[in-house]
């Protein structure tokens, strides 16, 4: 018999329901005669407290609520890729289709489309003794991603039947002999999206996830698996850093999870995004992502739930051995759903409002984060991985809110953008003086086998010049540069070529936009043997005006938009050239 209690209050997209005991948390619920979707989010004797992922204008009390007695899931298989979800991995192409452009209540539309046919390639033999995680066969799902179908996580037998064509996400595939009965596999299945999917190991963070962007590998590098946070405030550069994270990042698989609330957010995510091109394959980006996408006229408990169904995509395809990363653009909009069906469920509020959990709810969220060995048979290993990147939106600016606070004491690497660097047009508009990454420690050996031995060496000497520019530039500005001895005026100058030069960063440039690890490297060379031969030159008395005034900065200026191949073969001219005008200059000033 079907189980169900009667609505008892309604107050937004909160529910309350009579007669629910037995009931469970975040057992999703059918509210109302429509049949809305909902999650209970609180349980307190007969009485169950539902958000409600619709519009709840019209329902009353009396009507029914009806428990389904499963968690809120995801549905896992073929499909999920260049499809756009909302927060509870509804379809939005799927809805439009078969109610019109206004989302309309109760309407059912599954995740995974349940008709089209896809070409199963097994990769496994009948007779063989699998368990959850393994790889039973393959599908091409986009242009390119191929798609692994694994055995569920929990599962274990032997394979009695494999079968190989065109099916369905729901056709059988396989047969096991478990330990009691036999059971059928197909391309699909279920997970519930506030548990994490289990993996066999959890690895250090000692691989970098490369982003192309100067300031984030060489300055303030992620690690795969690890976990980043953008703050910042209105126009700093939050969604463009998201892009070229999405584009240029050396992961395959992209979740990107829009929480928009203004307009022009709502274009960002489901308008730009999509435009976006796969600089890898010159196919749309989608070719390799999901978008989830939620915008101001959505329930607010879409919202909130968005995050955890991203992460279970994300933590999918990392089953599958890709390496996944996840924007979130922006999770204070997440902050600010919680925040609101607290407020419904009369908790008592935290700092400005958010709930006491709210700090809780976000390291839960960023520690599903991480590197891993994947479930599978003993005799083989998959390595996977889930970045996540959280954008940041202060109301002006202030990082001292909780969900900054919050988030940064979760977070590996911070990525500040600073409205004064915005301004003044410097992108991408990241401090350098208040961002850090704590995955550097774990990854010097990284860089120094992969790069270069003096790779992190140089990244600390840019770093101290900066921040002696900074202090440099509190005496400047009472007394002016001119009253600096010679050998400050050259810090300060090659300070100006590492921000201008080196940080600074076209995203829209053809070629500047990504720069690869090696052209990072050798451009960091460069400015830095400039210092060098710009201290020794002073040394032996030469003008920092004549310095100043070298030739050769334009070469380095123009630098970053040399192309990524053949980067090296500019660099040894831009050195010999640089070595000879040195020579030039005390040459003349021996003559003098
Ligand atoms: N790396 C970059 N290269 C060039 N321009 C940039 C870069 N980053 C940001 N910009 C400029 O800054 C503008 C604002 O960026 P963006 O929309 O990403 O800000 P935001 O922080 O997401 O703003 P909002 O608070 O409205 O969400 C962009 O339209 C672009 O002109
Ligand atoms: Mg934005």
């Amino acid at each position: 018999m079907e189980e169900k209690g009667v609505i008892a209050k309604i107050t937004g997209p909160l529910v309350v329901a009579d007669k629910m005991r037995g009931c469970e948390m975040y057992e999703v619920i059918k509210v109302g005669e429509e049949g809305l979707l909902g999650e209970t989010i609180r349980l307190d004797g007969n009485l169950a407290y539902i958000q409600v992922y619709e519009d709840t204008t019209g329902l009353k009390p009396g009507e029914p609520a009806i428990r389904t007695k499963a968690p809120l899931s995801v549905e896992l298989g073929p499909g999920i890729l260049k499809n756009f979800y909302d927060g509870v991995q509804r379809p939005l192409e799927g809805i439009r289709n078969k109610v019109g452009d206004y989302v309309k209540r109760g309407v059912y539309v599954d995740a995974l489309d349940r008709t089209k046919k896809w070409q199963f390639v097994p990769i496994t033999e009948e007779g063989k003794e699998i368990v959850g995680g393994d790889i039973l066969g393959e599908v091409q799902e986009t242009k390119v991603i191929k798609h692994k179908i694994l055995v569920p996580p929990g599962i274990s037998g032997k394979l009695l039947e494999l079968k190989e064509g065109e099916f369905t996400v729901q056709d059988t595939i396989a047969r096991i002999q478990t330990d009691g009965e036999d059971m059928e596999l197909m391309m699909m299945h279920k997970w519930p999206v506030r548990k994490g999917r289990p993996y066999r190991d959890k690895l250090d963070p000692e691989v970098p996830l490369l982003t192309g962007q100067r300031i984030n590998d060489t300055f303030f590098p992620i690690a795969k698996g690890g976990t980043g946070a953008i703050p910042g405030g209105f126009g700093t550069g939050k969604t463009v850093m998201q892009h070229q994270l999405a584009r240029w990042a050396d992961a395959q698989v992209i979740v990107y999870i829009g929480c928009g609330e203004r307009g022009n957010e709502m274009t960002e995510v489901l308008e730009d995004f999509p435009k976006l091109i796969d600089p890898y394959s010159g196919e749309t980006l989608m070719e390799r992502s999901t978008l989830i996408a939620n915008t101001s006229n959505m329930p607010v408990a879409a919202r909130e739930a968005s995050i955890y169904t991203g992460i279970t995509l994300a933590e999918y395809y990392r089953d599958m051995g890709y390496d996944v990363a996840i924007q979130a653009d922006s999770t204070s909009r997440w902050a600010e759903a919680l925040r609101e069906i607290s407020g419904r469920l009369e908790e008592m509020p935290g700092e400005e409002g958010y709930p006491a959990y709210l700090a809780t709810r976000l390291a839960d969220f960023y520690e599903r984060a991480g590197r891993v060995k994947t479930l599978c048979s003993d005799s083989e290993e998959r390595i996977g991985s889930v970045t996540v990147v959280g954008a940041v939106s202060p109301p002006g600016g202030d990082f001292s809110e909780p969900v900054t606070q919050n988030t940064l004491r979760v977070t590996g690497v911070f990525w500040a953008l600073d409205s004064s660097l915005a301004d003044r047009r410097h992108f991408p508009a990241i401090s350098w003086l208040r961002s850090y990454s704590l995955y550097l420690g774990d990854l010097r050996e990284w860089f120094a086998k992969s790069t270069a031995p003096d790779f992190i060496e140089q990244r600390e000497e840019m770093m101290g010049l900066l921040q002696k520019e900074a202090e440099l530039q509190e005496i400047v500005q009472l007394v002016g540069a001119d009253a600096l001895p010679a050998r400050e005026r050259g810090t300060l100058e090659v300070a100006r070529m590492i921000r201008e030069d080196f940080l600074q960063q076209n995203a829209y440039h053809e070629i500047d936009s990504f720069c690869s690890l090696e052209k990072q490297y050798l451009m960091a060379k460069i400015i830095l043997q400039w210092y060098d031969g710009a201290i020794e030159a002073i040394e032996s008395g030469i003008g920092v005006e004549k310095l100043e005034r070298m030739r050769i900065k334009d070469a380095i200026a123009r630098m970053k938009y040399v192309p990524n191949e053949g980067f090296r073969e500019k660099y040894e001219q831009i050195m010999k050239d640089m070595k000879d005008e040195f020579e030039e200059l005390k040459r003349k000033e021996r003559e003098e």
